[in-house]
């Protein structure tokens, strides 16, 4: 089984508390990040995804309000692709069409139990790689050619 690292900011701390508790009912370990006391979802992202780029888990879940926030900062980490998915097909495409090791949801957006079924579809898929990889290889390349860039709002 997968060691899965979690995070949430208060919107999303119901949420992730609930797939904490659904991923060690059936055997995952958990690294937990808590549920940003004192910190908003750009500070949870942050530590998190850098966790996964560093190796220490191959995969990371991410809940705030809408999973939007989480996934957009966790993207800004290298080496990391984050994407957010409130049903099974989209999961199941992250993994094996865009190699993502971290998933977003929002609580406010998808209720428990349909979160259970996307997590359990994420995690049941791994990277297709064939004509997939080129693509992930190019998603990469852009990231290498910006790194070092000075950020624009
Ligand atoms: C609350 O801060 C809310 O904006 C946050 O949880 C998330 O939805 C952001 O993307």
């Amino acid at each position: 089984m997968a060691i899965i690292s979690v995070g949430a900011d208060d919107a999303g701390a119901p949420l992730k508390e609930h797939l904490v508790t659904y991923l060690r009912e059936h055997g995952h370990e958990v690294k937990d990040y808590g549920n940003g006391e004192g910190e908003d979802y750009p500070d949870v992202a942050e530590k998190v995804a850098e966790g996964v780029a560093r190796g220490e888990t191959d995969r990371a879940l991410l809940v705030c309000g809408t999973g939007l926030g989480m996934a957009i900062t966790a993207n800004k980490v290298p080496g990391v692709r984050a994407a957010t998915a409130h049903d099974a097909y989209s999961a199941e495409r992250a993994r094996k069409s865009n190699d993502a090791q971290v998933l977003t949801m929002g609580a406010r957006v998808i209720a428990p139990q349909a979160a259970e079924l996307v997590l359990e579809h994420w995690l049941e898929s791994e990277f297709q790689g064939g004509g997939s990889a080129p693509k992930v290889e190019k998603m990469n390349a852009v990231e290498e050619r910006h790194l070092g860039g000075s950020a624009t709002g």
